[in-house]
């Protein structure tokens, strides 16, 4: 039996009707929000995530602004962006598009940043409480993954759940969220990562498989368990000559082989990545609630 799609467009949209009214409410208290995005550099991939954000902003009531800073931008000169947005109190949400250009060091950028105002929840602060179990705001695409889940009602309670990539922004937040001790989590968690043994003795025993890796249609049938869940966080452009732009966009899970092997699987795009950005308006709001500047 084909698997069920976990589709994230219907609930991104229902998402945003939510964000929209919760805005309508702090606007009528005075309260706009109001989200700075900072943008360093030209990587084109960044340009089109800032973009949709924005647009996405727009949608629901949001007030944004993005600071585009060129490539040459030094740290002392970003820091002093960020500081200045930390200090404006008519800002509730700041972002720093990463990944930052060379030379810049963005774990410096993340503990300057003032953890009431980052919607990311990238900052060490907002990480450690994620970890200890009581959370600010929490990484969009880990959120995004368990809205999804939860969503679908997938069974995701005391599940064995193997994560494929142990980065800041999605393995680590995710696994932390996974583990914790609440209804519906509760998960026993493995993360796997590219100096892992025999990946496939993980995958083939897990319940809910997270491909979160940027290796385009790694996760193979030949890897899973029959009836498993796959959410495919991967998001790579393939060349294809016969596409408009030039290239496809794949998951880090081949889609054609699994969707008859597994029970739920996202397909990409239009699974995690709609609910990465409903995620971000959540946290802004958020943010915004936190911070109550009237304006
Ligand atoms: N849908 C969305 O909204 C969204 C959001 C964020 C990212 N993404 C996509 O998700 C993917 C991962 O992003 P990321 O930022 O987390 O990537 P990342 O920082 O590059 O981390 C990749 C992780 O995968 C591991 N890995 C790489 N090759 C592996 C292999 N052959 N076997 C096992 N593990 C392997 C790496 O291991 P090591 O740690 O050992 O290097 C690392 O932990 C990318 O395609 C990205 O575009 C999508």
């Amino acid at each position: 039996m084909p698997a069920t799609l976990l589709k994230g467009k219907p609930l991104a949209r229902k998402i945003e009707e939510e964000v929209a009214s919760e805005v309508t409410e702090l606007r009528q208290k005075g309260i706009t929000p109001r989200l700075s995005v900072v943008l360093v550099g030209e990587n084109p991939a960044s340009r089109v995530y800032v973009g949709s954000k924005e647009k996405a902003c727009k949608r629901v009531g949001i007030e944004s602004e993005t600071f585009t800073l060129p490539e040459s931008t030094t740290q002392a000169e970003l820091l002093k962006v960020v500081g200045a947005l930390n200090d404006n109190t008519a800002v509730h949400g700041i972002l720093v598009q990463l990944p930052l250009p060379g030379g810049l060091d963005a774990d410096e950028v993340l503990e300057t940043l003032d953890p009431a105002k980052d919607v990311d929840g990238f900052t060490p602060a907002n990480m450690g409480k994620l970890l200890l179990g009581f959370p600010y705001t929490v990484a969009c695409t880990p959120a995004g993954i368990l809205a999804i889940m939860d969503h679908y009602d997938v069974p995701v309670e005391g599940s064995d759940v193997v994560i494929i990539g142990r980065s800041n922004i999605v393995g680590k937040p995710l696994a932390a969220l996974l583990m914790q001790k609440a209804k519906g989590r509760n998960c026993t968690v493995t993360v796997c990562h590219s100096r892992t043994r025999n990946l496939t003795s993980y995958t083939g025993q897990a319940d809910i498989i997270v491909a979160a890796m940027g290796s385009p249609k790694f996760l193979k049938a030949g890897m899973v368990r029959p009836g498993c869940v796959v959410i495919d966080v991967g998001i790579n452009r393939v060349k294809d000559d016969s596409a408009v732009r030039g290239y496809t966009l794949v998951g880090d899970a081949d889609f054609g082989e699994l969707e008859n092997v597994a029970s739920f699987i996202t397909p990409v795009p239009g699974g995690v990545g709609p609910l990465t950005v409903g995620m971000l308006l959540k946290n802004t709001v958020k943010t915004a609630r936190f911070c109550g500047c009237p304006q």
